[in-house]
C-alpha cells in the first residue's frame, strides 16, 4: 500500500472497476460480495472522475452510509463504477 500505479485496460475486459483493481492489484479480501454493492470491501476515493459511469445500484448509498460515508460523492464502491473512458486520468485511492 501507499504506492502509485497506473492501470490500463481495454473496453469490455472488466465489468466494473472492482474487477479491474482486484485482478491487476492482487488485493486480498477485496470485492467479497462479487459486485452486489453490499459488502463495502471495495470502497475507493476518486479524484477527477468524469461523467457518471455508474451502474446505479440502489445498494451503494445505503452501504456507504452504513460504513460511515454520507454525502461524500468522491467516495464510491468500485463495483458500482463501469470501466469506461470516464475513468481516464482518474486518481483512485483504495480505502479498504
Ligand atoms: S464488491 Fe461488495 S460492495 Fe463492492
Amino acid at each position: 500500500m501507499g504506492q502509485n500505479t497506473s492501470l490500463e485496460t481495454y473496453n469490455g475486459k472488466y465489468r466494473n472497476l472492482m474487477e479491474l483493481l482486484k485482478d491487476k492489484m492482487y488485493l486480498d479480501c477485496f470485492g467479497e460480495c462479487g459486485g452486489l454493492g453490499r459488502c463495502a470491501t471495495c470502497i475507493v476515493n476518486t479524484t477527477g472522475l468524469k461523467g457518471s459511469s455508474v451502474i446505479k445500484d440502489r445498494n451503494e448509498p445505503v452501504t456507504l452510509e452504513r460504513f460511515g460515508y454520507k454525502d461524500e460523492p468522491q467516495i464510491r464502491l468500485s463495483c458500482q463504477l463501469l470501466v469506461s473512458s470516464d475513468l481516464d486520468k482518474t486518481i483512485v485511492k483504495i480505502l479498504v
